[in-house]
């Protein structure tokens, strides 16, 4: 399973980018704003910048036209661009258009297979699924994960699922046995899942031990 960060902060982009394990980076317009960022084309082409693999801009457009126009011009800002359109009826007209034309999709705010099946079949390359959010709906998103997974894999569709709306390390270790082929994950989950107070301890104890011995 490969990690993206699921955040619109440069600075916590740029300081995991750092740690080399970062395939790519979701973004939402509720990401951006919570940044303070009023030029979203300038944001979104700063995180292009530091991260070469697929990040993933929103359009905001209700209408099919709109939808397709924001995404065209979107999908120029740079080369790694994916384009996040959300599981609606336009939403799937538009991907079944922007997919013919090779412009790669993130249909995302998916909450049920039917969703993402048809999200495949319009030529999305991914799925979104927002698991914690079904989670806070009283359902098993992680369940719905690995179902999901499982009629992509039956009907080899080459579409990948992507856990979304993930809150706790948890939450990446069900994506990863669930067969998610993508966990995005908030900076602070990504610490957590690095941190173990055993490791902790353990360090601080070797290097105590190392200490008390002579080294020559
Ligand atoms: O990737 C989707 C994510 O940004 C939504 O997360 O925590 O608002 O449900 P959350």
């Amino acid at each position: 399973m490969r990690i993206f960060l699921d955040t619109a902060n440069v600075e916590h982009i740029r300081k995991a980018a750092k740690l080399g394990i970062i395939s790519g980076v979701t973004t939402n317009p509720s990401l951006v704003s919570q940044e303070g960022k009023a030029d979203y084309q300038a944001a979104i082409k700063e995180v292009c910048s530091i991260i070469q693999g697929p990040i993933s801009a929103e359009v905001l457009g209700e209408e099919v036209e709109s939808m397709i126009e924001q995404a065209q011009d979107i999908s120029t800002w740079a080369p790694n661009i994916v384009i996040k359109i959300p599981a609606t009826i336009t939403g799937l007209e538009a991907t079944s258009i922007l997919a013919k034309d090779n412009i790669k999709v993130n249909f995302t705010l998916c909450f049920s297979l039917n969703q993402a099946l048809l999200g495949a079949l319009a030529g999305a390359t991914y799925v979104s699924f927002f698991v914690g959010r079904l989670d806070d709906a009283g359902h098993d998103g992680m369940q719905a994960v690995k179902d999901i997974v499982e009629v992509f894999n039956h009907y080899q569709l080459p579409t990948q699922v992507i856990a979304a709306s993930i809150r706790h390390p948890q939450h990446c270790v069900a994506a990863a046995k669930a067969g998610a082929h993508i966990a995005t994950v908030p900076y602070s989950v990504l610490m957590q899942m690095i941190r173990h107070p055993l490791t902790e301890i353990g360090v601080t104890r070797f290097l105590a031990d190392w200490q008390r011995v002579s080294h020559q």
